[in-house]
């Protein structure tokens, strides 16, 4: 009998998901709604999920590992979450004023991350990086940017370049060069690149994913951190962390705490409301943050920065925060999902090493796992943890392949299957189903012919 292909396979087990994708395509231009969601041939469609697990319209059941884009520590609907969250939605979702948890909730924030001398809350990843650069850029009274190769910030415009190759061209249609060209970008660890951008003294801000890009499929050199803030500080550039997955992940304080560097502002998101959508805040150095005080008419209209939006600090991701960073701050959280992250990772190493697949599992030092698969050419040992090859690609074909025979197995990673987010609420049965699933997955891509050999 014929072996079906994955394509094949993919089309039977996810019939209802293919045919939602029909009805979606005609009231939403690509059937999803975020451009890592579609998948081709089609995205399979969730309807529910739990703890470390997720059920899509067809009633597959997976071991989810992209837990909320990265955010979600305590796994999906965390019990302490959903019961403060439902107390709340009683008592009101959006009050036109400041609610009275806003103040618990930034209390929380303050006493874990190093940066937070004040907090201003928003609602995405994408506006804390987008205020953070008004913010800095007014205070500073410079233009320039400096991000770093690969590095992800977000959908704002001005962080719209450097994500991608060409490093100098926009990453989307539609965004004006003019928008990006005050943005310089530089290759990442270099202390000579990141010296050579910062001494004309025109630059305000450097901006950097805290764990290195996409956290950490390329990583930052431990001395790197030193580098950053001690060349920051000499030319008069205030240093940005994106925090928005490594925040409460890495650590409790996130990367700040962890390397003992902090930096003079910090982006956060996604767990900073315990993954309730409308999760963004700024956590920084008071001096900056005090440029949204409200004095004096001239003060107000010609030096401050603004700032509004209507979910603000709302009393649901209030509560849900609360709830979550109160857990988060035990530590505990970040002990098991590294612990768990290093698991996984030995155990899909042992899967490639097996097949003799020329590949790497390494775990970025936290609980984040990526897989690449393709020979090394990095001089020098290698720990199988921060990897600081900027060189390596990873092909797209395979990580699509990979994310399909890995659904099909029972596993949902990002929609290429190199990634993987671990939580304090995957389990031993978790791992041990995902690395049955990999190894299933990399006999169809070697069947397929989609995978390099001879390691
Ligand atoms: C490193 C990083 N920065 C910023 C963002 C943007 O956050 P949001 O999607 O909440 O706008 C993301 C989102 O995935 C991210 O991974």
């Amino acid at each position: 009998m014929p072996i079906l292909s994955t394509l094949q396979r993919y089309e039977t087990k996810f019939a209802k998901s293919k045919a939602l994708f029909e009805r979606a395509r005609k009231v939403m231009p690509r059937g999803v709604s975020h451009d890592q969601w579609f998948a081709d041939p089609f995205p399979i469609y969730m309807s529910r999920a739990k703890g470390s697990h997720l059920w899509d319209v067809d009633g597959n059941e997976y071991v989810d590992y992209y837990g909320g884009h990265g955010g979600k520590m305590l796994g999906h609907a965390p019990g302490a979450v959903v019961a403060a969250v439902q107390d709340q939605i009683e008592k009101g979702t959006q009050y036109g004023a400041v609610c009275d948890l806003a103040v618990e909730w930034a209390e929380l924030i303050q006493q874990l991350v190093p940066s937070a001398e004040l907090i201003e809350f928003m609602n995405s990843g994408t506006e804390a990086i987008m205020y953070g650069i008004r913010l800095a850029r007014a205070y500073t009274r410079r233009d320039k940017v400096v991000r770093f190769q690969f590095h992800f910030a977000g959908a704002y415009d001005a962080v719209s370049v450097g994500n991608k190759k060409p490093f100098d061209v926009p990453v989307s249609a539609g965004i004006l060069p003019s928008t990006v060209k005050d943005t310089v970008v530089i290759p990442m660890n270099s202390e000579e690149a990141l010296e050579n951008a910062l001494k004309n003294r025109d630059v305000g801000v450097v901006i950097a994913e805290a764990a290195g890009s996409s956290s950490g499929v390329v990583g930052i050199k431990p001395s790197f951190y030193e580098s950053m803030r001690k060349l920051t500080t000499q030319y008069g550039t205030l240093l940005f962390f994106d925090e928005v997955v490594t925040g409460f992940r890495y650590s409790p304080g996130g990367v700040q705490a962890a390397v003992g560097v902090t930096p003079d502002l910090t982006a956060l998101g996604k767990g900073v409301s315990g993954v309730m959508p409308g999760a963004g805040a700024i956590a920084g150095r008071k001096d900056i943050m005090d440029l949204l005080l409200l004095k004096d008419e001239e003060w107000n209209r010609f030096k401050r920065v603004s700032h509004s939006g209507t979910f603000n600090a709302n009393p649901i991701c209030a509560a849900a925060g609360i709830a979550y960073l109160k857990i988060i701050a035990t530590g505990e959280p970040t002990r098991v999902a590294n612990q768990k992250a290093r698991q996984l990772r030995d155990a899909l190493q042992r899967q490639m090493d097996e097949r003799r697949i020329a590949g790497c599992a390494y775990d970025s030092g936290f609980s984040v796992v990526h897989v690449y698969f393709g020979h090394c050419n990095r001089m020098g040992p290698c720990d199988r943890a921060v990897c600081l090859n900027a060189d390596k690609t990873r092909d797209p074909a395979a990580g699509q392949a990979l994310f399909m025979n890995l659904a099909l197995n029972g596993v949902k990673t990002p929609t290429r299957g190199y990634d993987a987010f671990l939580s304090a609420v995957h389990t031993e049965d978790d791992v041990k189903k995902t690395v049955a699933a990999f190894g299933r997955s990399l006999d169809a891509l070697l069947e397929e012919k989609k995978l390099p050999q001879g390691n």
